[in-house]
């Protein structure tokens, strides 16, 4: 399956095929150098079968983890460019999850004001979400994608047979991701879930998911209006991140949480709840309501205390409604 990507200033292709990780050479010029950016936890074995279809290949490990989305492995990657006389038409491929697809991303966008750049996501989360869009990020002193900045990659290749091998936990947080894609704007993608297994369903469920975030980035790419849709339960979501330290739950499942939060006296409500039940998210949770609202009056997305809340009154509809800080607390 291939989704084209088109952009102003560059277009580029999505192709969704099992086993493409064996077959990267059609889409990369072989005579280039190429820096592959992996996490610790990725398999060695998709990382020596990329290795071994290339000439000339350096690998870039860091530890696993959010706290790894740093200057410092920013730094040291490009040292490794540095040291690898690497030049502008030369490849960074981004192997992994979100973490290594938004600090390989932002190694990118900046060595040499761009380089080359191939995402090949493993990760749920990063096939739906992270490796699509342009958005490229560092953390930096607890401050989540404090740094960072718009820059797409040539081609993203997703081979969802390295889905084998993701931890349950992992795979489930990038679902919710294309479950608030359905929620927004698809009710056939919404309506999946509900629909035995979805892991038996997860190449439709990817591809949907995708589609629908490309057709919103086209739209809006640096995320000035419509864009902001993909924002469901996240406004929430990222306070109860921040709130809880990002330790005690995955991005994903605090959108979760978001989502439960926003939707408040919504009809389908309790089906969510239910569905994130059975995926093993614990919904009851205590805060203190003045600190959740600070968190939110701080984010870079609040202007002047308004903040733009994304509404959905029925599945698959989704509108943005600006609001007053003072006014979130009915959620809560
Ligand atoms: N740029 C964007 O638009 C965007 C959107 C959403 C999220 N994000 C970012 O994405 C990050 C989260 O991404 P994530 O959920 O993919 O987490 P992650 O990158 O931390 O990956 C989760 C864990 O799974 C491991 N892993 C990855 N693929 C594997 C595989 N196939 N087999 C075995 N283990 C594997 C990783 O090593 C890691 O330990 C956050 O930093 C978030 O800010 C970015």
């Amino acid at each position: 399956m291939k989704l084209n990507v088109n952009l102003k200033d560059k277009s580029y292709e999505v192709i969704v095929e099992r086993g493409i990780i064996k077959n990267i050479t059609p889409y990369v010029d072989i005579e280039k150098k190429f820096l592959i950016v992996s996490d610790d936890r990725i398999p060695n074995v998709y990382i020596n079968t990329i290795k071994k279809q290339l000439k000339k290949v350096d690998v870039f490990i860091f530890p696993h983890g959010e706290n790894n989305k740093s200057l410092k492995n920013y730094q040291l990657v490009i040292d490794k460019l540095i040291q690898g006389d690497y030049s502008r038409k030369d490849y960074i491929i981004a192997l992994g999850g979100g973490v290594v697809t938004d600090l390989a991303g932002f190694v990118a966008s900046t060595y040499k004001r761009g380089m080359n750049l191939i995402n090949i996501p493993t990760t749920t989360l990063a096939m739906v979400d992270a490796s699509v869009g342009g958005k490229v990020a560092l953390n930096f002193d607890k401050l989540k994608n404090v740094i960072g900045s718009f820059y797409h990659p040539n081609c993203i290749l997703i081979d969802i047979d390295t889905l084998e091998t993701l931890p349950k936990r992992h795979y489930i947080n990038g679902v919710i991701e294309a479950l608030k894609t359905g929620m927004i704007g698809d009710k056939e993608l919404y309506n999946i879930f509900f629909n035995g297994d979805y892991r038996d369903h997860i190449e439709e469920i990817i591809y949907r998911s995708l589609q629908y975030k490309i057709k919103i980035v086209e739209q809006d790419e640096k995320e000035e209006n419509i864009r902001k849709v993909l924002n469901f339960g996240h406004t929430f979501g990222h306070a109860y991140e921040t709130y809880f330290l990002m330790k005690n739950y995955l991005h994903g499942e605090a959108v979760a949480l978001g989502i439960v939060t926003i939707s408040k006296d919504k009809p389908y409500l309790e089906d969510i709840k239910k569905i994130f039940t059975k995926w093993g998210i614990k919904l009851n949770i205590n805060v203190e309501k003045d600190k959740i609202i600070n968190i939110i009056r701080n984010d870079k997305k609040c202007d002047d205390d308004i903040v733009d809340l994304i509404i959905v009154d029925e599945i698959g509809k989704s509108k943005i409604v600006p609001t007053k800080i003072e006014d979130l607390s009915r959620y809560l």
